[in-house]
C-alpha cells in the first residue's frame, strides 16, 4: 500500500514536541501578551481558556485523527475521505492560508532575528526612542527583506531534511532551550521592584475591558496559537502511526502551548508594569515597550538577547509547520521530491511576503481596512481564513464524515483518556455556530471601522 511508505514520527515524543513547537510561536509571545493588553488582562485570559476547551480541544483531536485516517495532506484528506465532493476545497483554503500566513510570519520572524543583534549593541533609553528604533527598522528595506530570506531560508533548510531528520530534530533540540530561556526571562521579570502589579494584572480580571472585539480576538487568538483551522495539524497527524495516543497528546500539545502563553504573560508584564510602561501598547509590545524595558532594567542587555533568541525559535518552529503544510500537498499530489517542493513553496512565500515589507516604507500609502498590508494579510489569514478553515472543518468531522468515525479514530491507540460522543454537538453545532458568528460580526466590525 503507498501508505506505507510514509514517513512516520521516530516517537512519541517526537510528534507532540512537533506539534507543541507548531503551536508555541509568535501566537503566545508575541500575541498574547498583547491581545491580553489590549482586552482587561485576566479577563481576556479566562474567556481564552473557554474558547480552548470548547473549541480548541475538540478540534485538535479532530485535525489529528483527519490525519492519521488519511495519511495524506489537507487536500489529500479531504479527497480521500470524501471522494468525488467539493470537500477537498476546504482543505485548498488550509494550502492557501499556509502561503499567506507564512509569508508575513516570516516577516515577523525576521525582526524577531534582527532584534537579536540589537540588543547586542544595547537599546536607547525611553519609549519613544524604542519607537523610533522600531519604526526606523520595519520602514527600511534592506534590513528587512535580509532578515525574512534568512528565516526562510533556514525553514526550507529544516523542512528539505525531511520529517524525521528536519522537523523532529530540530524541535527536539530547539523547545527545550526555549522553555529554559523563557523562564530565565520570566525569573528576571518577577524579581524587579513592582513586579506584582503585572502579575495580579495578568490573573485579576477586569471584565469591564470586554467587549464585542474581545470575543473575536479570542475565537483568532485560539485558531493561531493552537495552529488549527488550515489542516497544520492534519499533516503533523498524517505522520503518526495506530499505535499513538490521540486524546492525551491532544492534552498535552494544548498544554504546553497554554502554559506557555501565560509564562510569555509572566515575563513581560511585571516587567513593563514595574517600568511604569503601557501593557495595552497593541503589536509593539514585544518590539517597542520590552526593549525599552531592557534597556532600564539591570542585565537588561543580556535579557534581551535572550528574550529575541526564544521569540525567534518559538516562530521557527511554528513556521516550519506552516511550510510542511504546503510542502506535502505538493509532494503527495505532484510527486515533486521533498527539496525541490520545499525550496519552490519557500522562494514563492518569500516572495508574498515582500509587500508587507514595502507597506511600511515605499508602498505606505497602500492601505485598506485593516491597516497596512501586514495588517491586511494578517486580518484575512488570522481573523478570516483560520476561523472559516476551522469551522468547514468542524462540519466536516461532524456532518460529512460524520462524528463517530472521529471518535473511532481518536480512540485507536488512546489509553487512559477516551473521546466520549459529547464531541458530537461541539463538532456539529457548538464550534461552526459560535465561530462563523464571531467571525462575520468581526468582519462586519472591521469594515465599518465600529
Ligand atoms: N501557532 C503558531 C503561533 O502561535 O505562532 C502560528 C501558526 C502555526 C498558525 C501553524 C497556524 C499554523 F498552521
Amino acid at each position: 500500500m503507498e501508505n506505507n511508505s510514509r514517513e512516520q514520527w521516530g516517537s512519541k515524543l517526537g510528534f507532540v514536541l512537533a506539534a507543541a513547537g507548531s503551536a508555541v510561536g509568535l501566537g503566545n509571545v508575541w500575541r498574547f501578551p498583547f491581545a491580553t493588553g489590549e482586552h482587561g488582562g485576566a479577563a481576556f485570559l479566562f474567556l481564552y481558556l473557554i474558547a480552548v476547551v470548547l473549541i480548541g480541544y475538540p478540534l485538535m483531536v479532530t485535525e489529528i485523527s483527519l490525519g492519521r485516517k488519511s495519511r495524506k495532506n489537507p487536500i489529500g484528506t479531504y479527497k480521500n475521505l470524501a471522494p468525488d465532493t467539493p470537500w477537498w476545497l476546504v482543505g485548498g483554503l488550509g494550502v492557501i492560508t499556509g502561503f499567506v500566513l507564512l509569508s508575513y510570519y516570516s516577516v515577523i520572524a525576521g525582526w524577531s532575528l534582527s532584534y537579536i543583534f540589537r540588543s547586542l549593541g544595547g537599546f536607547p533609553e525611553g519609549i519613544d526612542a524604542a519607537n523610533i528604533m522600531f519604526e526606523t527598522h520595519i520602514s527600511g528595506l534592506l534590513e528587512p527583506i535580509l532578515y525574512h530570506l534568512i528565516f526562510m531560508v533556514i525553514t526550507v533548510g529544516v523542512i528539505s531534511a525531511g520529517v524525521v531528520k528536519g522537523i523532529q530534530k530540530v524541535v527536539e533540540m530547539l523547545m527545550p532551550v526555549l522553555a529554559i530561556l523563557l523562564v530565565a526571562v520570566v525569573f528576571r521579570s518577577v524579581t524587579l521592584e513592582g513586579a506584582r502589579e503585572g502579575i495580579s494584572f495578568l490573573f485579576r480580571p477586569d471584565f469591564s475591558a470586554v467587549t464585542a472585539k474581545t470575543f473575536l480576538s479570542v475565537i483568532g487568538q485560539s485558531f493561531f496559537t493552537l495552529s488549527l483551522g488550515m489542516g497544520a495539524i492534519i499533516t503533523y497527524g498524517s505522520y503518526l502511526s495506530n499505535k499513538d495516543d490521540i486524546p492525551t497528546s491532544s492534552i498535552q500539545i494544548i498544554g504546553a502551548d497554554t502554559l506557555l502563553a501565560i509564562i510569555s504573560g509572566l515575563a513581560i508584564f511585571p516587567a513593563v508594569f514595574a517600568l511604569g510602561f503601557d501593557p495595552g501598547e497593541g503589536p509593539g509590545l514585544v518590539f517597542v515597550t520590552l526593549p525599552a524595558v531592557f534597556a532600564e532594567m539591570p542585565l537588561g542587555g543580556i535579557f534581551g538577547v535572550l528574550f529575541f533568541i526564544l521569540l525567534t525559535i518559538a516562530a521557527l518552529t511554528s513556521a516550519i509547520s506552516l511550510l510542511e503544510v504546503v510542502v506535502a500537498y505538493v509532494i503527495d499530489e505532484k510527486n515533486w521530491p521533498r527539496e525541490k517542493a520545499a525550496l519552490t513553496v519557500g522562494g514563492v512565500i518569500f516572495l508574498i511576503g515582500l509587500p508587507p515589507i514595502l507597506g511600511y516604507s515605499v508602498w505606505s500609502e497602500a492601505t485598506t481596512f485593516a491597516g497596512n498590508i501586514l495588517d491586511t494579510y494578517d486580518f484575512i489569514a488570522n481573523s478570516v481564513m483560520l476561523p472559516l478553515g476551522g469551522a468547514l472543518t468542524s462540519i466536516f468531522a461532524g456532518h460529512a464524515l460524520g462524528s463517530k468515525n472521529i471518535v473511532e479514530e481518536a480512540n485507536k491507540g488512546a489509553t487512559s483518556v477516551k473521546i466520549g460522543n459529547w464531541v458530537a454537538p461541539l463538532l456539529r453545532y457548538v464550534i461552526p455556530i459560535s465561530v462563523l458568528v464571531v467571525m462575520l460580526f468581526g468582519i462586519y466590525q472591521t469594515i465599518t471601522g465600529e
